[in-house]
């Protein structure tokens, strides 16, 4: 089979890494969580107690930062940090640090780099639009606020005031939307699917029937 590049992208809640995680192992193709790399540099950021305004120093630190994947885990020098990059302290500041552009443009040689010349399914803000204009399918997820809100509720383990995480996503799909540099929006060609009254299984068989169609299967 030729490689094929499937690009997710949406607001925060929407479904996108559950799905996209899923359909990776269900088609038999690599999965790439772009929004780890964001939260590693972020993550990386804060343990230095480096402002997040601080672009020069940032992008300091981006350039020297070793990120890698291995088994879906994600990787900084050499250290796995799937967990310290998922607290709400990272959550909240993430915006702030993707926003820069030299910052981006490391992120995005390097996600391009794990795409070339296999076939892999990536999950973000800016993939069909930047990262992979040419994949051949587009995927666009989005859910109402509230049912993202409330999807991230229960994700987390931990005393959340439910408004209080309303309003942070919101603030973070704002910042996300409004950024100059490739900001979260709809690639012209993707395919809307609105998840908020889906399950999982029913967004991954809408998500499977458009590939198998095209595939030819
Ligand atoms: O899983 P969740 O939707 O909460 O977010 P994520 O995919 O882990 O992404 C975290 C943050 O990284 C986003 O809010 C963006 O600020 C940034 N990001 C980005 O700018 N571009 C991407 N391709 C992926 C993430
Ligand atoms: O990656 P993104 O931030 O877009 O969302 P996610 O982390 O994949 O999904 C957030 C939560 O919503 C997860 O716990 C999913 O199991 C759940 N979810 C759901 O309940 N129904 C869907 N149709 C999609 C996701």
């Amino acid at each position: 089979m030729k490689n094929i590049h499937i690009a997710i992208d949406g607001p925060a809640g929407a479904g996108k890494s559950t799905i996209a995680k899923r359909l990776a192992q269900e088609i038999h193709i690599d999965y790439l969580d772009t929004g780890a790399m964001y939260r590693a540099l972020t993550y990386h950021i804060l343990q230095l107690n480096v402002d997040v305004e601080d672009e020069e120093t940032i992008i300091k630190e981006a350039e020297k930062i070793d990120i890698d994947f291995n088994n879906n885990c994600i990787y900084l020098n050499g250290i796995n940090v799937d967990i310290d990059i998922r607290t709400q302290k990272v959550s909240n500041n993430v915006s702030a640090v993707s926003k820069f552009a030299r910052v981006r443009e490391l992120m995005v040689d390097k996600q391009r780099e794990i795409a070339n010349g296999k076939s892999v399914i990536m999950d973000g803000r800016d993939i069909g639009t930047v990262v992979l204009p040419k994949a051949e399918y587009k995927f666009y997820l989005d859910a109402s606020i509230d049912i993202r809100a409330q999807r991230r509720y229960e994700q987390l383990d931990q005393n959340m005031d439910i408004e209080e995480l309303k309003r942070d996503i919101a603030n973070r799909d704002k910042m996300d939307q409004t950024r100059e540099v490739s900001p979260l929006k709809k690639a012209d060609d993707a395919i809307v699917i609105d998840t908020s009254n889906m399950t999982i299984d029913e967004v991954l068989q809408t998500m499977k029937s458009i590939i198998n169609e095209e595939e030819g299967e």
